[in-house]
């Protein structure tokens, strides 16, 4: 399942610290011959006790580090060196205004697939340059609304939806910049096949072979501005591979493209898909990265889009659970903690692996499935993990989840979804409140309001 090949980065750990040395440390920044507080004993995120977000704000609950979230962000940016390069982060990995803003003061810009979240970009203080517009099925609303934010790039993803901007633009009386996604069809390794895109076949993108007859198409539109190429190669890659073939490929489209319409293109965006730690393997070398794609695009005169989601937010992340209930069944022990897969659907969805780390260990371990209160058997947090061995009452900390976990959570079961919390420093906000039952029934009418012709 996790076999990463040109990873030569350090082995993943846990964001958590422990006790009264992590406790120590915060006092060294602010000086105090205070006690500890009870809820000092067990787990940090930064400098914040797990226990004091879990009692303060309730359970479950995200939340995440800001510091953890800008060091990635940095490392990336200058792995990328003298690259004529900008981050535009993906807003489906976390899309909370908070997390968007703290992005934006870093100097980052957006990767957006969707009317909404063109809408939350903006309420976080992005302006359309900043933006570039991506997602197979834009409808022509969407598009009208990116246009008239007057964002960056559409990332088209067909002949027809090239069509579709033509028309929407001319209504505008505005001309669409447009870079083509092009499926690079590279082979690309990820831990479950729903996270691939740029294979032969996928949904995504133009099919290479018709993309130079598509470039042509878009150079004759008045309404298009063909200004750049584009390719997704998938997400939690750990190889470079499929970056650099499908970087080639798309190199050599260029070429093509720009000797039949003698249009010079102006931008080269290589998706997003950067692999985070979420066991032990090693991490992405992300300064090795940076030098196999500046060995590549670094003389080619174009401004280089990279979309990272996941690398700037996921272990940035954690879930906080308390635990409810213990059982045993079919000779099996059970965790049945208050957070299921409402709230995080990875393990169910993608089988995917997140270490759980108790806040306060009990010294002491066990195997069980740490399962939620959803009527799914499909319900699973973790499965024949080696775990602590937590009693109801006490609180886990699911790692790792600061990407794809709040974005995918439901109201299935009629569950509100959880709270979300921001952690600078020794300080920490409630980002986004937990939701409240008439939350859950605002948009319903009880007697339906009947219509006919
Ligand atoms: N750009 C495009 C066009 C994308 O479709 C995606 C992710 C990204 C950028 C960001 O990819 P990242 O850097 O985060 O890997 N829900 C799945 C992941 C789906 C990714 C969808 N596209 C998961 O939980 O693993």
């Amino acid at each position: 399942m996790r076999t990463p090949i040109d990873c030569r980065g350090a082995v993943g750990k846990s964001i958590l610290s422990r006790g009264r040395a992590a406790a120590k440390q915060v006092d060294e920044v602010a000086p105090a011959e205070k006690a500890l507080p009870p809820d000092a004993e067990g787990a940090r995120l930064e400098g914040v006790p797990l226990g004091t977000i879990a009692r303060e704000v309730g359970t479950p609950c995200y939340v995440y580090g800001a510091a953890g979230i800008r060091e990635q962000y940095a490392q990336l940016r200058d792995a990328l060196g003298k690259l004529d390069a900008r981050l535009h982060y993906s807003v489906k990995a976390n899309s909370s205004i908070a997390i968007l803003s703290l992005l934006r003061d870093l100097g980052a810009g957006l990767d957006i697939v969707s009317g909404g979240e063109l809408f939350r970009a903006l309420l976080a203080g992005y302006k359309g340059k900043d933006i570039v517009f991506s997602g197979v099925g834009k409808t022509e609303r969407e598009m009208e609304e990116a246009l008239r934010a007057e964002v960056l790039l559409f990332n088209v993803e067909s002949e027809q939806e090239l069509h579709a901007l033509n028309r929407v633009s001319k209504r505008l009386g505005v001309k669409a910049p447009a870079a083509l996604r092009v499926n690079p069809e590279v082979l690309v390794d990820t831990p479950h096949p729903y996270t691939r895109t740029g294979e032969k076949g996928m949904k995504f993108g133009i099919p290479f072979d018709e993309a130079l007859s598509v470039g042509k198409i878009a150079a004759t539109l008045p309404n298009i501005r063909l200004l750049g190429l584009d390719m997704h190669v998938g997400s939690q890659i750990s190889q470079f591979a499929p970056y650099e073939v499908g970087l080639q490929r798309l190199l050599h489209l260029r070429r093509e493209i720009e000797r039949a319409t003698k249009i010079s293109l102006e931008y080269l965006d290589i998706g997003g898909g950067l692999a985070v730690t979420y066991d032990a393997e090693r991490s992405v070398d992300v300064r090795q990265f940076g030098k196999v794609i500046s060995a590549l695009v670094g003389g080619s005169g174009l401004k280089v889009i990279l979309e990272p989601g996941r690398f700037l937010v996921g272990n940035a992340g954690v879930l906080l659970t308390r635990v409810l209930y213990r059982k045993r069944s079919g000779g099996k022990e059970f965790i049945i903690t208050d957070a299921g897969m409402t709230d995080l659907l990875r393990p169910s969805h993608y089988n995917a692996f997140h270490r759980i780390e108790a806040v306060k260990p009990t010294g002491r371990t066990t195997v069980a499935d740490v399962v939620g209160p959803i009527c799914e058997s499909g319900d699973f947090l973790a499965l024949d993990r080696q775990i602590d061995d937590a009693a109801p009452g006490d609180l886990l900390a699911v790692q790792s989840t600061g990407a794809y976990g709040f974005v995918m959570a439901s109201n299935y079961n009629s569950r509100p979804r959880p709270a979300e919390v921001l952690v600078d420093g020794d300080k920490f906000a409630v980002i986004t409140r937990r939701e409240s039952y008439d939350d859950l029934t605002r948009n319903e009418v009880a007697v339906p309001d009947w219509r006919s012709e």
